[in-house]
């Protein structure tokens, strides 16, 4: 994190733009633009799906681009779920989401850092974050960390810290600690805890704050955002206090589905495959749960590594109460803007034409929605502690 490029703390009622400044020697625009050539000869029926050859080193499941886009787009169904779902973000919009601001689609500032991000920055997505965020409070039963913290903290930082809503909820807990929340995109909201201050700055450069100065460092879901993890996880160790925490919280791309109803030639199944071939290409980290965390925060010195594995429903099949309303909001989070995941790097990267991108969105939408393919997304936690006598 060089030279943080914006610091803003609160309450300046004004909307904050990101500070451009590209790096040099960068041809890249986070915008994405028209999709690159369709990607070799498509099948011509759009039955059974047959895997992409595994040339290359591509993984031998994954399907082609082409084979979305041969496939008709079903229509949407069933409208159960659709009340549901309003009902629920009139909810999210009456609480959580009261700091939204509105902007049209658009992604982080190439100044800020000459990174690979998937994710827009717009309304869209920052919505999305908000849902999320909402899901991870019902995953983990409202505990915002699972570190042994002590209640006089002094300084905590959130890394990639997106809508800034975590570091808001942990300032509040927390209103003798001062909380950092850090991101390449301004999109924090303005009216947050005195305790609070947003640093627009990149997190996989070196960090500008000082040794040992962190009791508490916390990253969540940051999945295709680093290439080099255990360089991140060093910079951390070198600015945590000695006896403080570091706590990281991600999921993996390879859906889970415990009885049978996943086919592997769903767009369900086939998202995990997509996001390792993007992964394979780009150097940026998205199967978060291969052992990047655990190994990174070891290697980077971190000891009293704990970690733990959560399964979370993608839509509300569960019979039980509270699995089915976690499966309500990642139903949401997954489905509201899946162009908004796939755009940059299906687009950009793997050449995925657009009709191919929005057929395939299509279909995952309709699979989340029917709900027959009983799947969930992975979540882990990795929390450690740096020695008291480092
Ligand atoms: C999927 S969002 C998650 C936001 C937040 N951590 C949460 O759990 O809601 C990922 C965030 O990481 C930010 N990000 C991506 N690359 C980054 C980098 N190199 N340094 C800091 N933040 C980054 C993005 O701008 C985005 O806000």
């Amino acid at each position: 994190m060089s030279s943080p490029a914006k610091k803003a703390q609160s309450p300046v009622p004004e909307a904050k733009s990101p500070t451009v400044q590209s790096p040099k020697g960068k041809t890249k625009s986070p915008t994405p633009g028209p999709a690159s050539p369709t990607p070799g000869p498509a099948s011509p029926t759009p039955g059974p799906a047959s895997p992409v050859a595994a040339h290359d080193g591509a993984p031998t499941d994954l399907l082609s681009g082409a084979h979305w886009g041969e496939l008709e787009i079903p229509d949407d169904g069933d409208s159960t779920l659709d009340s549901d779902v309003e009902s629920s973000r009139a909810s999210i919009s009456s609480s959580i989401m009261e700091y939204r601001t509105i902007n049209g689609r658009r992604y982080h500032s190439d100044s800020v850092t000459d990174g690979e991000y998937w994710g827009p920055n717009d309304e869209k997505a920052m919505e999305v974050m908000d849902i999320v965020h909402h899901a991870i409070t019902l995953i983990f039963k409202d505990r915002l960390y699972t570190a042994p913290l002590s209640k006089d903290i002094k300084n905590a930082l959130d890394v990639g810290t997106g809508t800034g809503l975590w570091a808001i909820d942990f300032a509040d807990k927390f209103p003798t600690c001062n909380v950092v929340g850090t991101d390449i995109s301004a999109i924090q909201p303005s009216w947050v805890p005195p305790n609070l201050q947003f640093d627009i700055d990149d997190a996989s450069k070196t960090w500008t704050y000082p040794d040992n100065h962190f009791d508490y460092v916390h990253i969540r879901w940051l999945s295709g955002t680093i290439k080099d993890w255990t360089s991140l996880y060093k910079e951390a160790y070198r600015c945590t206090k000695p006896g403080g925490w570091i706590e990281h919280l991600d999921c993996g791309p390879h859906f889970v589905c415990l009885d049978g109803t996943m086919p592997k030639d769903s767009a369900i199944a086939q998202w995990g495959h997509i996001w390792t071939e993007v992964e394979r290409k780009t150097g940026v980290i998205l199967n978060m749960l291969d052992g990047y965390m655990e190994n990174g925060i070891k290697e980077a010195g971190f000891t009293n590594v704990q970690i733990e594995d959560f399964l979370a429903p993608t839509a509300p099949w569960p019979t039980d109460e509270k699995q089915k309303e976690i499966g309500l909001f990642q139903y949401i989070g997954l489905t509201s803007d899946i162009e908004g995941f796939m755009t940059y790097f299906l687009g950009q990267v793997m050449g995925w034409t657009e009709n191919e991108m929005t057929k395939y969105a299509s279909i995952l939408r309709r699979e989340y929605k029917e709900a027959k393919i009983h799947a969930n997304l992975k979540w882990r936690i990795v929390r450690a502690q740096k020695p008291v006598d480092a």
